[in-house]
């Protein structure tokens, strides 16, 4: 303050330095002049001397003052425009009062306490604004001075006591705003004189009674009408005949009568809640509406069957009232509706998929209802705040769902009957937002296993990031010291991706060796593709378009029994395989979603994980991690990793993983041990170590799936193609739960199997598939097709179609027969593979052909459990690491 004041001396000091020579003292105004009552006015006021004169300018004639507006000939001052200014206190006497030509005065957000006896004769105003300030008076019936007034604001101030009925004499008033103050008493029966009105803010008082007679017809012109939070008594028809009313409020009074009168055609705002309303809300017609609001009233009936017109709805509310029963119905025309609480309306039966269609929904609040079935998948990218407490909701939250709360302001999902299966959330959450819902995991997976991996690379990963942000940031200092016009190119050439981007529209016909197949899509960027692990990067079909080079057949990795795979980078550097099941489902589209969603969340070391997925028109599109190092089937019998044969970059990336990796280290040097010199994909591949490791991980995937997931997940397709090799080397099995989804029919050959790999139990006498009798499907169908896999590990034959010595009818014979033939002899040595040989104890790798032989049992019965088996195939080999 002291500063400030010793700043504005010294710009005065340099002021009159400057007009230095002319004599001119600070203008003294002639006393009962405008001029005067003005800067006597600001003098009083406390402002001259304040530091604000800096800036306003005061020393100069007062009608050149920025917040002061005088008439032609600058005799008086026509307009007072002080809002925020910091005017405190009580407008003394011979003030602004006396200004007689006054017309508009806002003195709005400044500290004034009390208006002065004389200022009730400025009977020229038309506009008076004296909102947020502290004023605390009775308004006097001297206000029917103002004949001439238009807009009068006395809105945030400590009026009191009656509004008086000369209020009557304000004929021109257009806009009349008194809220929050403490006006009481009844609304004067003179209002109803002031029929230019437009506008009418009489909310957040203390009025009580009845509305005057007569209101509803007295202003044909009213366009907005608040009477919230007073404690009014009035009835429906009050509003009837308001014509003109767009925006209608009388929420928290203690209205009554029929909701159905209140609304008319023009009405686009309605708030009536918590009042008294009544009446069949089927009988309305809110066809207009863009916010409504009932809640907190007595209105009974049924809504949704009359929602459907309501096109421009962006905020309903119709929380607690005394509707009927009713089925939670189609929502999905609403499509801007931002806003929706049904809370405690009496709904029953499920929620339904449609909702899903509400893309701007930022509020959903369905709690205290009857609702039951599941929830769905809720896809609004906009959605705040969730409540679907108090109901019988039940089966699992959404995972795409979960992964959206940590980024919502609000969500309550207690007192359903639901499971979620999440570990991010904290304990204080579930307490508060799950009550009564359980947190079981369907899948038993321990997670610690995947994280503590995870742990122990963090160092590296620390190292690598320095070192590639030291790259980057050399390449960034390279590239600016050589290259501006580079950069014109480079965004030339991102615009036009752009554009490209911007008309990608289907349907999408694509073409493999085999086949055709369609993406009925009419918009390619509107179809998303789901990642699991980053809900928030909205992909979209065009990205998995982009990432397959349009689903070129050079990047074709295999054409698999459900149809094509192809390799494929996302934005972000997402090293993907996207497997296209061509075959039709009878799955729905949220089936489909629900059952990928929970194939998502099971997750094992030794399974190839589903990243995420895209229903692309009839077309299920499974997203999996992409494996570095092929299956095991092109593997083991030396065929290409991918269909592709013009590229061979598999044996460069193996050796080059082979030297880094430390998970390779060690069977090399095992390997090296027993002799071998050479370390390539075929020599590695020859150990009988590393086929142990891939037969035991095979075997840890499907015990997992079988006993560790509830309900149990069988595979259906156990074979030797479905089992890769990851980054690590680790084996890991793929396409699990897929049969499920696309061969729903349990007598559907497409679910049971690779030819080879078909328990005898689904074969019919000539070795066909026998499609006639119903089989049921049990893990041990699984535990056959591993058998296959095992044999074909140690012997190095393919299941079929191969050359088995010593056997009788070449034609009809399999690797099963062949081998189980020499077992039961004791001469299982001689269906050993000769490359593995010598790399091993014989002993055991005849073992293992045991293990294999009792796996691919006849009788489903005599074949033992997964479980069994990783305990049998742990025991006869030291576990690394
Ligand atoms: C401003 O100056 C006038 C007289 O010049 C004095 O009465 C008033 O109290 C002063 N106000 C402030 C806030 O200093
Ligand atoms: C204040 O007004 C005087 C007289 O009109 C003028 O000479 C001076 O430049 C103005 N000062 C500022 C800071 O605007
Ligand atoms: C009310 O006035 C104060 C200053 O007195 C200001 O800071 C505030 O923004 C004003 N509030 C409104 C709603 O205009
Ligand atoms: C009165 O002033 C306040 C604050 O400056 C403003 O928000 C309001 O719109 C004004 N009222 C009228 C009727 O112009
Ligand atoms: C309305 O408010 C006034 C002032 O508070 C009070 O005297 C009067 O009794 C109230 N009337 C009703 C009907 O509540
Ligand atoms: C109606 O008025 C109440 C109280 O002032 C307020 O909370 C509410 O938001 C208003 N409704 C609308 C639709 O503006
Ligand atoms: C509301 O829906 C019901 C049932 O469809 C219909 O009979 C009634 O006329 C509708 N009311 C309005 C106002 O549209
Ligand atoms: C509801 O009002 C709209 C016009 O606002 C009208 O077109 C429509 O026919 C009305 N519906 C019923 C059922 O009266
Ligand atoms: C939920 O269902 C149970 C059993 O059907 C029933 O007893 C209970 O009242 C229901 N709860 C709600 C809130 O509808
Ligand atoms: C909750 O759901 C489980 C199975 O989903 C069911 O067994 C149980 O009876 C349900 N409990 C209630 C209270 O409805």
């Amino acid at each position: 303050m002291g500063f400030a004041h010793f700043g504005s001396i010294v710009l005065l000091t340099l002021f009159f330095r400057s007009n230095f020579g002319q004599q001119q003292e600070q203008p003294t105004p002639i006393p009962n002049t405008d001029e005067f009552f003005i800067s006597d006015f600001f003098q009083k006021m406390g402002i001259l001397n304040s530091s604000i004169s800096n800036v306003y300018n005061f020393s100069s004639p007062v009608c050149s003052w920025q917040v002061v507006f005088c008439d032609a000939n600058q005799e008086h001052v026509i307009g007072l425009n002080a809002p925020n200014l910091g005017l405190s206190g009580s407008i003394p006497d011979n003030t602004i009062g006396k200004l007689t030509k006054l017309q508009s005065l806002d003195l709005s957000s400044n500290q004034i306490t009390n208006l002065p006896n004389d200022f009730w004769s400025l009977g020229s105003l038309k506009t008076l604004n004296l909102s947020n300030n502290t004023i605390s008076m009775n308004l006097p019936s001297n206000i029917g001075n103002f004949g001439s007034l238009e807009k009068l604001d006395l809105s945030f101030n400590n009026f009191f006591g009656s509004l008086p009925e000369s209020i009557s004499s304000l004929i021109s008033l257009q806009v009349l705003n008194l809220n929050r103050n403490g006006f009481d008493s009844t609304v004067p029966l003179g209002i109803l004189a002031c029929r230019s009105l437009i506008s009418l803010d009489f909310s957040s008082n203390s009025f009580n009674g009845s509305l005057p007679d007569g209101f509803g017809s007295s202003f044909p012109k009213l366009k907005s009408l608040n009477l919230a939070g007073n404690e009014m008594k009035g009835k429906d028809s009050d509003f009837s005949k308001l014509e003109s009313l767009k925006y209608l409020n009388i929420s928290k009074n203690l209205f009554q009568g029929s909701v159905v009168e209140i609304f008319q055609e023009s009405l686009e705002v309605v708030d009536l809640s918590s009042n008294h309303f009544e009446g069949l809300i089927s009988q309305v017609n809110f066809s207009s509406l863009v916010y409504l609001d009932v809640s907190d009233n007595e209105v009974s009936g049924e809504f949704f069957s009359n929602l459907s017109e309501t096109h421009n709805l962006k905020h309903l509310n119709f929380a607690n009232n005394r509707f009927s029963k009713q089925n939670f119905l189609k929502i999905d025309q609403i499509r801007s509706l931002e806003y929706l609480n049904l809370s405690h309306t009496n709904l029953i039966g499920g929620i339904g998929d449609q909702i899903s269609m509400l893309t701007h929904l930022k509020t959903l609040d369905l709690s205290s209802n009857h609702l039951t079935g599941k929830i769905p998948l809720l896809t609004s990218k906009t959605l705040q705040n969730l409540d679907l407490s108090f109901n019988n909701l039940t089966g699992e939250i959404p995972i795409s769902l979960l992964r959206k709360l940590p980024w919502m302001e609000r969500f309550n999902f207690s007192y359903n009957n639901l499971t979620l299966c999440d570990a991010q959330f904290s304990l204080e959450t579930l307490h508060s937002a799950f009550i009564g819902s359980s947190n079981s995991c369907p899948i038993a997976a321990n997670p610690n296993l995947l994280k503590t991996k995870t742990h122990t690379h963090k160092g590296l990963e620390l190292a690598l990031a320095l070192t590639i942000s030291l790259i980057v940031l050399l390449g960034a200092l390279l590239f600016c010291a050589f290259g501006c016009r580079k950069k014109t190119q480079m965004w030339a050439l991102k615009q036009d991706s752009y554009k490209e981007e911007q008309v990608i529209s289907g349907p999408f016909s694509f073409q493999t060796d085999s086949t055709t197949w369609v993406a009925d899509v009419k918009v390619a960027n509107l179809v998303p593709v789901v990642i699991f692990e980053k809900p928030l990067l909205n992909f979209t079909f065009s990205d998995l378009l982009s990432a397959t080079s349009n689903f070129d057949r050079g990047t074709l990795l295999a054409e698999g029994r459900f149809g094509p795979v192809y390799r494929g980078f996302l934005p972000g550097g997402i090293h993907v395989a996207v497997k296209v099941l061509v075959l039709g489902s009878t799955m729905t589209d949220q089936e489909a979603a629900r059952e990928l969603e929970y194939l998502g969340r099971i997750k094992h070391p030794n399974l190839v994980p589903l990243t995420g997925y895209c229903l692309a028109g009839e077309k299920r599109i499974a997203i999996y991690d992409y494996m570095e190092n092929g299956n095991l089937h092109n593997l083991l019998h030396d065929l290409p990793l991918g269909i592709q044969t013009t590229e061979d970059w598999r044996f460069d990336t193996w050796q080059a993983e082979a030297d880094e990796s430390n998970g390779i280290s060690n069977s090399i040097s095992n390997s090296n041990s027993i002799g071998i010199q050479h370390v390539g994909s075929g020599d590695l591949l020859a150990t009988w170590q590393f086929r142990h490791k891939i037969a035991l991980g095979t075997a840890r995937a499907l015990a997992f799936l079988h006993h560790g997931c509830s309900p149990p997940i069988i595979h259906r397709d156990v074979k030797a193609s479905s089992v890769y090799l990851d980054l690590n080397l680790e084996p890991r099995l793929s396409d699990f739960g897929l049969a499920k989804i696309f061969g729903n029919d349990l007598q559907d050959e497409m679910a049971r199997g690779s030819f080879g790999y078909v328990p005898p139990e689904f074969l019919n006498q000539d070795g066909s598939s026998n499609s006639s009798s119903p089989c049921v499907i049990t893990p041990k169908s699984d535990v056959y097709g591993f058998g296959v896999i095992l044999l074909e590990l140690i012997s190095g034959k393919n299941p079929v179609e191969d050359e088995y010595p010593d056997e009788n009818n070449s034609k009809d014979s399999n690797l099963v027969s062949w081998v189980r033939g020499l077992v039961r002899k004791n001469c299982g040595f001689l269906a050993i593979d000769p490359k593995i040989h010598n790399t091993g104890i014989e002993a055991h790798m005849v073992e293992a052909l045991k293990i294999g032989y009792l796996c691919t049992a006849d009788l489903p019965a005599k074949r033992p459990s997964m479980q069994q088996v990783v305990g049998l195939l742990k025991d006869l080999e030291p576990v690394m690491n």
